[in-house]
Order: structure tokens, then sequence, then C-alpha cells
């Protein structure tokens, strides 16, 4: 049995001011008109064959939010569990599986995070369908997305031999700089790690007791030491408070043999800055421009200019993200749209 699960741990601070620390971008509905980025993920999965209840990883300020927008979308019975604090993809996967382990020993996990988009819900299953037949060797998949330029946010993975219906992964790359990006580009033979993994949870946990045992031991203590009330599983906060903060792709996915790598082609994007949301949404016929609320453009190109309480107008501008709400404005050139993070630790950091 599969069970999904959705990590909503992120706090989307390069989609600032519209994502916020208590609202952050999983829970708006920055693609689909109703449902938000979460409810999306969740609701993808009624494609894939075999997939069970999920289990959604948050923080625990997020709880509430969480549990209604599953609620909105008829899912309330899934399982949740609250992080103390973020200590990023590792641990929370760790949790994850302990959880999964628990309610069935032999669960595959389909690791979704819960701020991407995907276009093509038939062609994301399908993948998965192909990503199942490698989980009785014990491997971890991945599912990657052909690049179409040197992004340094992304892991490479590049592919080697084909097993199955995948390929070995002969080197997995997290994050490289933007040398090393373009000459991944150029060469052709890697993929983009598109955040979405799928391995049984016994895989995963091996995994990280060879790699990175620290976090694992960690992991069982807050684990061993739950509660549970409501519908909420809530893990040990001191035991989880002593974890070191590291990704998946860090801990466990460069350092693993077990790695392989199904390609798709689902129509993937990570909404990850406003740049991101401009390419998904922008319209050729209109100078590609993606707008949403009360908005007037005149010879105005390749920007992204959103209003959410006045009307907001631009005059002869191109390559602009003018971002509006009711207690603050961003304007940024397209081009620096991942530096809208800086302002948002900026404005933590002046409290
Ligand atoms: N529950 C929980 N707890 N979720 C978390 C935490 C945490 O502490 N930290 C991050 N997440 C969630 C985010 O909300 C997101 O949905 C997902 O885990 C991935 O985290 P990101 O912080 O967005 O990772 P990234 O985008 O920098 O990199 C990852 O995704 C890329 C593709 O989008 C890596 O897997 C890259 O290799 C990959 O290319
Ligand atoms: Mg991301």
């Amino acid at each position: 049995m599969i069970i999904p699960v959705i990590l909503s741990g992120g706090s989307g601070s390069r989609l600032w001011p519209v994502s916020r620390e208590h609202y952050p971008k999983q829970f708006l509905n920055l693609n689909h008109e109703t449902l938000s980025l979460l409810q999306e993920a969740a609701q993808r999965l009624q494609d894939v064959e075999g997939a069970g209840t999920p289990i959604v990883v948050c923080n625990e300020e997020h709880r509430f939010l969480v549990a209604e927008q599953l609620m909105a979308i008829g899912l309330q019975d899934s399982h949740i569990i609250l992080e103390p604090c973020g200590r990023n993809t590792a641990p929370a996967l760790a949790l994850a599986a302990l959880a999964a382990r628990d309610l069935s020993p032999e669960a595959e996990l389909l690791v979704m995070p819960a701020d991407h988009v995907i276009e093509d819900a038939t062609a994301f299953a399908s993948a998965v369908r192909q990503g199942r037949e490698l989980l009785a060797s014990g491997k971890l998949v991945t599912f990657g997305i052909t690049p179409d330029k040197p992004h340094t946010g992304y892991g490479y993975i590049r592919r080697g031999e084909a097993t199955g219906q995948g390929y070995v992964v002969d080197a997995f790359v997290e994050k490289p700089d933007e040398a090393r990006a373009k000459a991944y580009l150029e060469s052709g033979d890697y993929l983009w790690n598109s955040g979405i993994f799928l391995f049984t949870a016994t895989a995963y946990l091996d995994a990280l007791k060879q790699y990175a045992p620290d976090i694992l031991e960690a992991c069982e203590h807050a684990y061993q030491a739950r509660s549970e009330d409501l519908d909420f599983l809530r893990i040990d906060a001191a035991a989880f408070a002593r974890c070191r903060s590291e990704s998946i792709d860090y801990a466990v996915m460069e350092h693993t043999r077990q790695a392989a790598v199904v390609p798709m082609d689902p129509g993937w994007s990570d909404i990850g800055a406003w740049d991101a949301l401009h390419e998904l949404k922008a319209d050729e016929a209109e100078g590609n421009n993606a707008v949403k609320g009360d908005v007037m453009l005149h010879e105005t190109r390749n920007s992204l200019v959103r209003s959410e309480s006045r009307l907001v107008a631009a005059v002869g501008v191109e390559d602009l993200i003018i971002v509006e709400t009711e207690d603050a404005v961003l304007v940024a050139d397209r081009r620096h749209a991942q530096g809208t993070k800086l302002i948002v630790n900026a404005l933590k950091a002046a409290g």
C-alpha cells in the first residue's frame, strides 16, 4: 500500500508579501482558483493507484489550517504529524516513515512537497506506477524532470544504466553552484530532482541508519515519546529539538547507492518564488503578463502583477513583479525574484 506523505513545513518566504509565516504559500490558492497548493497535492492522489490516506507533516502552528483544508476536500481521516520546530526534510520524513511502518509494515511512501504544481495528474500517476516496480529491490526512487535552465535551487541527478522502467542514479548533487549547474545542463546527462520520492518506509529508515544515524536516533526518541490528541500526532519537543536540521537530499540522496530515477514530464513546477508563478501563469497574448485581482496594465510586458486590496496600475514597464497586499507592496525585477527572501530576513531581524 502507498502511504502518501505530504511535506508541508516550508515558510515560503520568497513569496512574500502574500505568503506569511502564519499563513505560508502551501495554504494559499496560488495556482488554482479555489484550491490551495496543499489541497491540490492531496487531490492529485486520487489518480494514484494504491494510494491510501495521507500523512501530512507540518509545523504545530499550522495544525488547524491543515486540518481545515483537508476536511474541506473530504480528507478528514488524514494523519497529521506535528513538528514543534522545523528540522528540514530528513527528520520530517523519518517521523513519517516511523508512523507509516506502524500503520503497515510494508508501507511504501510517496513523498510529495505541498508547494508544487503538477498540471497532468495522469502522467504523474503513471510515473508513480513505474517507480513502484523498483521498490522490491529496495530502491529509493526519485522522479526526474528534464532541466531547461541552470537553476541552482534544485538537486541534479546524473542518470546511469536503465533499471526496470527507470535508471540507476550515478550521482546526485544537491544545489550545485552556477558553473556546475551550467555544465550539467549542457552535458544533457542530468535531470532535476523533482523533490518527489517513492521508497518503502524500511528502505528510508535503513538509509538513515547508514548515512545519518544521529537523525534517526533523535527522531526515534521523539516519536517514541509521542502523544496523540484529537487528530494530531505530537512528537516529543525536547527530543526533536536535539535533532540536526538537514534535508533528505544532503542527508541521504547524495550518499546512497540505492537511488533510482524515473523521468517524468507532468507539467511540474516548484512554486519557489514569484518568477516561477509568472512562468506558470503568463499569457503570451497579453504581453506575457500574469495578473490577478484588480489590475490595469498599459504597455507592460513580461510582468506579474497581483492585487489583493486596491487597484494596481502599471504603465510602460517590463520584467517586473508587483504584488500588493493590505499592509505591504513588493516591487521587484523579475530576474531578482529570489531576493524577496532577503527582505523577509531583514524584517525578521528587525523584529
Ligand atoms: N514538515 C516539514 N518540515 N516540511 C518541510 C520542512 C520541515 O522542516 N522543510 C521543508 N519542508 C517541505 C517544504 O514545505 C517543501 O514542500 C518540501 O519540504 C521541500 O522543501 P524545500 O525547502 O522547498 O526544498 P527545496 O525546494 O529547496 O529543494 C528540494 O526540492 C527541489 C525541487 O523542488 C530538493 O529536494 C531539491 O533536490 C529539489 O530539486
Ligand atoms: Mg521547494
